[in-house]
Order: structure tokens, then C-alpha cells, then sequence
């Protein structure tokens, strides 16, 4: 795939997208009248400020994002419940439903005012990725001014997230539990920008394995989830802290069958201090969860993230293995509810790794040696002679 450099959309045209996404918030519906202004606002904006030989991308619609906007938690709610609240099924495809049209209009709108440029329009979380030209294009994450300050932008997490990855390239081996598929990176720390160019992967995440009509047996998911922890502690090993190990985050490489980390958006150098913590709150450790609730403001109903450092217990600070352990001890333990008579260690092990108490959490290489020998038939067990592989 040939590299290629992503442009944006002014900054001044996202208040006129952020209109258009409250006017569709407050009825449920955009006149066609309301996408023209958009548009004439979009394109005056962009009166010679774009350059026509790159695609452009316009992010807009995201449906949790327009649903959490338009049901804020009540202000007395506690905020792990509103951490931890999620849309009632069915609601987000209908907020999808009701406004992919509208995108659809805006896309038509500015290909007609610039057709020499190409736009992707994305929405949604999962439209942080746009597939685009064989590869994948992956957006930043900092767009929610309120979540990361005044200037909008989560400070300094893109530098670090480039350090890291930067060494992750750099390192002489590689894991083959580590997707190294990423082939261009803007490293400017601006609002809206830095975006990821990737290889596109023959991949399936977890979560979507387990839930599909056929799914691995027990043996086989032991096997993803212990080697995913060795894509961990090949990181761990290196210098580097990875967060964000949910089920969504761990891929099945559909021509190997095996576990590859692939979401990098957590990769941090080890004595990086941590100025957001990124996973979904399922997967905070709970010594990372907010305790304090001062103001009424203090957690963000829509995005369910803390609003300032005080918010939360510890709401910076280097990327803990044991917080790893328990990330990854959380979706083994997603994963193995699905299943019936699961091995007692393994049981024991889940339990383990999700002790509220960080000092009581396995390390990573007691984690693989368990699920290494969970299934191991014992007249298999290493007899101290080295079998060869034919
Ligand atoms: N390089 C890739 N190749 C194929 N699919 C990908 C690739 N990167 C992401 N995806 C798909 O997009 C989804 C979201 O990607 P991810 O990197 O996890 O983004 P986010 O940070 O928004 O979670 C993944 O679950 C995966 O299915
Ligand atoms: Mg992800």
C-alpha cells in the first residue's frame, strides 16, 4: 500500500458539524435546509485551505456519542453507575439508522462543492476506523473537549503513544504475538489530528469470535488468552505498558489462529505517567476508579470519563503491570463465562488477577504458566528431554 497523508477539515468547520448534530439531538431530525447551511458554513471554511490530492476526513455522527449527549446522567448519580452506564439495546442502530442519512447528505454536499478532493466520512466509535485504499485509516481519540481541558487536546498522550510505539518498532525482535501493521503515523499533537495509516489485517476480534455461531471451544480460547498475555509480557520485557486489553482489543489472526494484540492507543514507555486512563470502565482497576465525586460535573456524563485529575483516586501515573493482569484477567473472565466447567486453576486464576488488591495479583509469566498448563495432558509435561518437532 503507498503511504498516504490525510488532510482535515478546518477546525472552524466542526462548529458547524457540532450544529448539525445538536439540531438533529434536539428533534430527532435535520431539514435539508439546516445540511445546506452546514455545508455553506463547512465550505467557507475550507475556501482554499484544502488540498485537493488528499483525502479528507470528517468524522461526524458518532451514535454513543449522540446518545450519551442526549441522555445525560441524572447530576446525583453515582459515578461508577454513570461510568459504567450504557445504552439500552437497539437504541444506538437507531440513532445510526436515523442519522447515516444526514452523513450521507453532507457527504454528497461536499463532494458536489470539491469534487477533486476525496472525503471519508466516518461515524461512530467503530468509525474511528475508516477503511480506505486496501489499508486502514485510524482516527485520534481526542476529540471530546470536555474530557481533556480547555484546549481539547488529551495532553501529551499522542507524544508518548509515538515514543512507545517508536521503540516497540525499534526493538530487534518481534513478538508473534504483536501486530506490527502500522505504516505511517502524523505525529502532530494537534486537536483532530494524528491520524494512523495501517495494513489491513485478516483478523477477528475476541469478543466478536466468542459471539459468533461458532465459537472456539475452551482449549482454544485458553490458548488466545495465554498468548496474549505473552504479547504482554514481550512488551512488559521491553520497556513498554500496554492498557486497553478488552476482548474488542485482542485479534484472532484468521490465517494463523493465533492471539495478536493490535489496538496501540495504550502503549506507553514504562515510566510514562499515564494522563488518561484509556480502557472502558469494566476494566479499570479499582485502584484506578474514581472514588471522589466533588461537584456535580466532576464526572463526564457523556463520555463517562473523570473531568479533572481530582476526580479520580490515582488519575495519573505509570502504567502498573498488575493493572495489565487485571485488564487481561477481566476479559479472561468475560470470555470464560461463556463456557461450562471451566478448570478450577483457571477459575482460581481469573479470581486472581481481579483482586481489588494490586500486591495479590499474579505476574504476567505466573498468568501463562497456568494457562500453559491448564489443558497440558500431564504425561506431556516437560520430562526435561527436549522433543523435536518434525
Ligand atoms: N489493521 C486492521 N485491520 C483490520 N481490521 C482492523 C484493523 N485495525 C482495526 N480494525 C478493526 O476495527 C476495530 C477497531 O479498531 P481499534 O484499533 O481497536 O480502534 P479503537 O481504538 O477505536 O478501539 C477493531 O475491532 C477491528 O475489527
Ligand atoms: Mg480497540
Amino acid at each position: 500500500m503507498k503511504e498516504v497523508a490525510f488532510g482535515y477539515l478546518p477546525d472552524e468547520s466542526f462548529d458547524a458539524l457540532e450544529d448539525l448534530e445538536e439540531a438533529f439531538l434536539t428533534s430527532g431530525y435535520v431539514s435539508p435546509s439546516v445540511v445546506d447551511k452546514t455545508l455553506e458554513r463547512v465550505a467557507a471554511a475550507c475556501d482554499n485551505k484544502l488540498q485537493a490530492d488528499s483525502p479528507i476526513i470528517v468524522g461526524l455522527g458518532d451514535p454513543s456519542e449522540l446518545w450519551y449527549r442526549a441522555n445525560p446522567a441524572p447530576k446525583d448519580m453515582d459515578p461508577w453507575d454513570c461510568y459504567t452506564r450504557r445504552p439500552p439495546a437497539g437504541e444506538l442502530e437507531e440513532i445510526e439508522a436515523a442519522f447515516s442519512g444526514i452523513r450521507h447528505h453532507v457527504a454528497e454536499g461536499l463532494r458536489t462543492a470539491f469534487p477533486d478532493t476525496t472525503f471519508i466520512l466516518a461515524g461512530g466509535l467503530e468509525g474511528r476506523i475508516a477503511f480506505a485504499d486496501g489499508g486502514v485509516v485510524k482516527l485520534p481519540i481526542d476529540y471530546n473537549p470536555n474530557v481533556f481541558g480547555d484546549s481539547g487536546e488529551l495532553p501529551g498522550s499522542k507524544r508518548q503513544r509515538m515514543e512507545a510505539l517508536r521503540a516497540l518498532y525499534a526493538l530487534p525482535e518481534r513478538s508473534k504475538f504483536i501486530a506490527y501493521n502500522i505504516l505511517n503515523i502524523d505525529p502532530t499533537e494537534k486537536t483532530h489530528q494524528g491520524t494512523q495509516v495501517q495494513r489491513r489485517l485478516p483478523i477477528v476480534t475476541l469478543d466478536a469470535l466468542l459471539d459468533s455461531g461458532n465459537p472456539p471451544c475452551l482449549q482454544e480460547a485458553v490458548r488466545y488468552l495465554k498468548e496474549t498475555a505473552e504479547g504482554l509480557e514481550f512488551l512488559v520485557q521491553n520497556g513498554l505498558r500496554l492498557t486497553d486489553v478488552t476482548l474488542r482489543n485482542i485479534a484472532i489472526h484468521s490465517n494463523t489462529n493465533q492471539a495478536l494484540l493490535f489496538d496501540f492507543d495504550g502503549l506507553r514507555l514504562d515510566d510514562a505517567i499515564m494522563e488518561a486512563y484509556t480502557a472502558a470502565p469494566e476494566w479499570w482497576p479499582p485502584e484506578r476508579r474514581p472514588r471522589i465525586r466533588e461537584e456535580s460535573d466532576s464526572v463526564n456524563q457523556f463520555m463517562r470519563m473523570p473531568l479533572t485529575e481530582s476526580d479520580v483516586v490515582k488519575p495519573r501515573g505509570r502504567v502498573e503491570v498488575s493493572e495489565m493482569v487485571f485488564e487481561l484477567g477481566t476479559s479472561l473472565s468475560l470470555a470464560f463465562e461463556r463456557y461450562a466447567d471451566i478448570p478450577a486453576e483457571i477459575a482460581k486464576l481469573a479470581a486472581g488477577m481481579t483482586e481489588a488488591n494490586p500486591e495479590n495479583r499474579p505476574s504476567l509469566k505466573e498468568v501463562i504458566a497456568i494457562l500453559q498448563d491448564a489443558f497440558q495432558d500431564p504425561t506431556e509435561k516437560d520430562t526435561g528431554f527436549g522433543v523435536l518437532a518434525l
